[in-house]
Formats: C-alpha cells, sequence, structure tokens
C-alpha cells in the first residue's frame, strides 16, 4: 500500500470513510503487544491520502515506543482525519469518526491532537466509550497540553544540568517553535524559571502575545531552528530537523514537544556528529499520554500526574548515562530501549 515502508510493521490500519458528513480518516494500530493502543486523533488538510497514511503510521508507530519507554499498559495507535475542503458539520463528522473507533472494539482508544478538542472528544463519549481527554465533573481530566509541556519543561531543565553543565534555567536562551497548545504553556513555565525566549508562530498574535507576557524576542518562522540559543524546542509540527535544517541549527540541546521531528534517523547522526544533542520527541513530550491514560483509567489526580510527568526528567537522565555506554545517539539508544519495551507488561 503507498509503498512505505513502516506498513508491514502496523497490526491494523483502517480507511474510514462516511459520505454523509465527508469523513476521510486512517486509524492505524501499530501495536497492542502492551495492551489496547492508545494515540490522540489529528485533524488536518493533507495534500493527499498518501500524505495522510505516512503521518498516521509514523505518528502510531510512535505512540508504541511513547507509551512503552513511559511504562503505561497501552500499545501504540493514531487517527488522523483528512479536514474536508470548506465548510462542514462538525459533531457529525466527529460522531462518524466515533463509530469508526468503535468498530475497533476497543482494540484503538483515542484523544486530542493537533486541530482536535476537548469538545469534539465530548461528542465522540456520546458515540464510543474508548476516547479520553474529557474534562469531567469533579474528576482528573481534560486538555492534556499542560501536562505535555511540563513534561518538556523538566527534560529541559534536565537537558541543561547534563549536557550544558548548567545549575538552573535563569539566563538560558530557549528558541520555541511554535506557541499553541503545547508551547504556550512551556513558554509560561521556562518564563518563570528565568529562561530568555526567542519564539516564532505562523500565527502572528500569538508571538506579539509571548512577547508582552514573556518579553520574548520575535523571530521569522524561517529562522527560529537557525536561532543563537542555547536550547531549541520544536513545539509546532514533525519533520522540522531535516537535512536542510539540521547543518544550521545552532542550540547544544534539543527538546519539544512535536511529534516525529527528525525527518529521519540519519538527521540524529547528523545532530550528534555537530556536537548537538537531541532529546527524542516520544521520551519528552510523554506528558500528554500519561495525563489521558490516568484518566482513562480512572486514576487519575492532579498531584499524583504531574509527579508520574515529573518522572520524565529521571528517563532523560537515564537515557544519557546509556547513550555514553553505548557509544551511540539518544535517538538510536531510545529506539532500542522502547522496543525492547514492546512486549506485555508483567
Ligand atoms: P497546536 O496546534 O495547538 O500548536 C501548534 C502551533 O504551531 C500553532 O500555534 C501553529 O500556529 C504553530 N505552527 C505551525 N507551523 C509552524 C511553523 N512552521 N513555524 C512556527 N509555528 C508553527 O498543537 P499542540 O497541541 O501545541 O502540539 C504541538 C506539537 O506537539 C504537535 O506536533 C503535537 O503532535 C505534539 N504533541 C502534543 C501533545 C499535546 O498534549 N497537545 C502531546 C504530545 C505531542
Amino acid at each position: 500500500l503507498f509503498g512505505l515502508p513502516d506498513q508491514a510493521a502496523h497490526e491494523r490500519v483502517l480507511l474510514a470513510t462516511d459520505p454523509a458528513t465527508g469523513l476521510k480518516a486512517i486509524l492505524a494500530v501499530h501495536s497492542t503487544a502492551r495492551g489496547p493502543a492508545f494515540g490522540g486523533c489529528r485533524l488536518w488538510h493533507y495534500d493527499s491520502e498518501a500524505a495522510a497514511l505516512n503521518d498516521a503510521l509514523r505518528l502510531s508507530q510512535g505512540m508504541s515506543l511513547k507509551n512503552a519507554l513511559t511504562d503505561l499498559p497501552f500499545g501504540g495507535g493514531k487517527a488522523v482525519i483528512l479536514k474536508p475542503q470548506g465548510d462542514f458539520d462538525r459533531p457529525a463528522l466527529f460522531a462518524a469518526f466515533g463509530r469508526a473507533v468503535q468498530s475497533l472494539n476497543g482494540a484503538y482508544i483515542t484523544a486530542e491532537d493537533v486541530g482536535t478538542t476537548t469538545a469534539d472528544m465530548r461528542g465522540l463519549q456520546a458515540v464510543t466509550p474508548f476516547v479520553s481527554g474529557i474534562p469531567r465533573d469533579g474528576a482528573f481530566g481534560g486538555d492534556p497540553s499542560p501536562k505535555t509541556a511540563w513534561g518538556v519543561f523538566v527534560s529541559i531543565r534536565a537537558g541543561v544540568r547534563l549536557v550544558l553543565g548548567r545549575s538552573s534555567l535563569d539566563g538560558v536562551r530557549v528558541a520555541l517553535q511554535g506557541l499553541g497548545a503545547v508551547g504556550w504553556h512551556l513558554a509560561e513555565f521556562l518564563h518563570q524559571a528565568g529562561a530568555r525566549l526567542i519564539v516564532a508562530d505562523v500565527d502572528a498574535a500569538k508571538v506579539q502575545r509571548a512577547a508582552e507576557r514573556f518579553g520574548a524576542t520575535a523571530v521569522h518562522v524561517g529562522e527560529i531552528l537557525a536561532a543563537d540559543v542555547d536550547v531549541l524546542a520544536p513545539c509546532a509540527l514533525g519533520a522540522s530537523l531535516n537535512t536542510q535544517t539540521v547543518p544550521a541549527v545552532r542550540a547544544k540541546l534539543i527538546a519539544g514537544a512535536a511529534n516525529n521531528q527528525l525527518a529521519t534517523t540519519a538527521d540524529g547522526d547528523a545532530l550528534q556528529a555537530r556536537g548537538i544533542c537531541y532529546l527524542p520527541d516520544y521520551l519528552v513530550n510523554a506528558g500528554g499520554i500519561i495525563s489521558v491514560a490516568r484518566e482513562y483509567r480512572g486514576e487519575g489526580e492532579e498531584t499524583a500526574v504531574m509527579a508520574e510527568v515529573s518522572k520524565i526528567a529521571e528517563r532523560v537522565e537515564e537515557l544519557l548515562q546509556r547513550v555514553q555506554k553505548a557509544d551511540s545517539t539518544p535517538a538510536r539508544v531510545a529506539d532500542d530501549w522502547a522496543r525492547s519495551k514492546l512486549v506485555k507488561p508483567a
């Protein structure tokens, strides 16, 4: 199918269509070895069905590695909905998507991702129980992005200490690509810790707000990856680190929320060769899945979830120790470490 090499690695890929609502969605179940495949649903304009499929396959595989490395009792999956052209009935579209999720009988559990909201997830709940990321009365739940941002923040803090040898974030220069749900919360945490922010977003209003609120310096979206900073935090979309951009990166540490930051593993090798430490996306951005997984299991409680998210920093430390021993790159070591956990938890 579409000649994509990763195809064979997936357990199940469902193309769901519903002409009445305009739904065209791909639900990719990469692995259920650890439990039901858990991962968000993206609503996005794709140039082609092949591009959407490629995204779903890459993202769902990443979820398997993320959930395994985080020791969650879940496998990896992801859904993408190809955004219909023009006006569309959003509740009806999501109801149709919910029926597709339901048809997998719990093999896949969904939640928010880029382009989808807590309101969308609440709508899905009327159609299927296999959904999380919903604000609940008197109980833990809802938007995972603040938890994702906290995980990225503690990873940056650990990386600054272990890689840059600095004891605090005070005065550390951080370039932030993308000031969306995660990027904005991350900017708050970094600002409170005394970091100096350099920011870019295609949405000029967000950049303006960041300049006012955090005293952030704005740069053009085409310049953010090459900014003269200590830390680079990609928090927009995937494949930002590629053969075009890697040679220009000036940061010594990269840690951000965006999924699939490396276009290829070779780009991780190229970063290492340039003396740049790349902390793998699925390690540092696991705060969101920790949050929605706890909510789904009814184990949510704010302080317990935050404590679990904070443990991402310990895994960063362990990863860097493993990298030293293995004489390899963080991306390759994390992949091997996560794959070794792609088995049913004891
Ligand atoms: P979002 O859609 O709220 O924010 C993305 C931001 O990036 C937007 O402000 C957008 O204008 C901006 N942007 C898009 N293209 C850009 C470019 N070329 N240069 C600069 N800015 C650009 O999405 P969200 O939820 O903040 O997620 C960000 C990334 O983190 C995504 O890759 C997502 O998959 C990943 N992620 C999000 C989690 C969550 O809890 N929301 C959990 C784990 C990963």
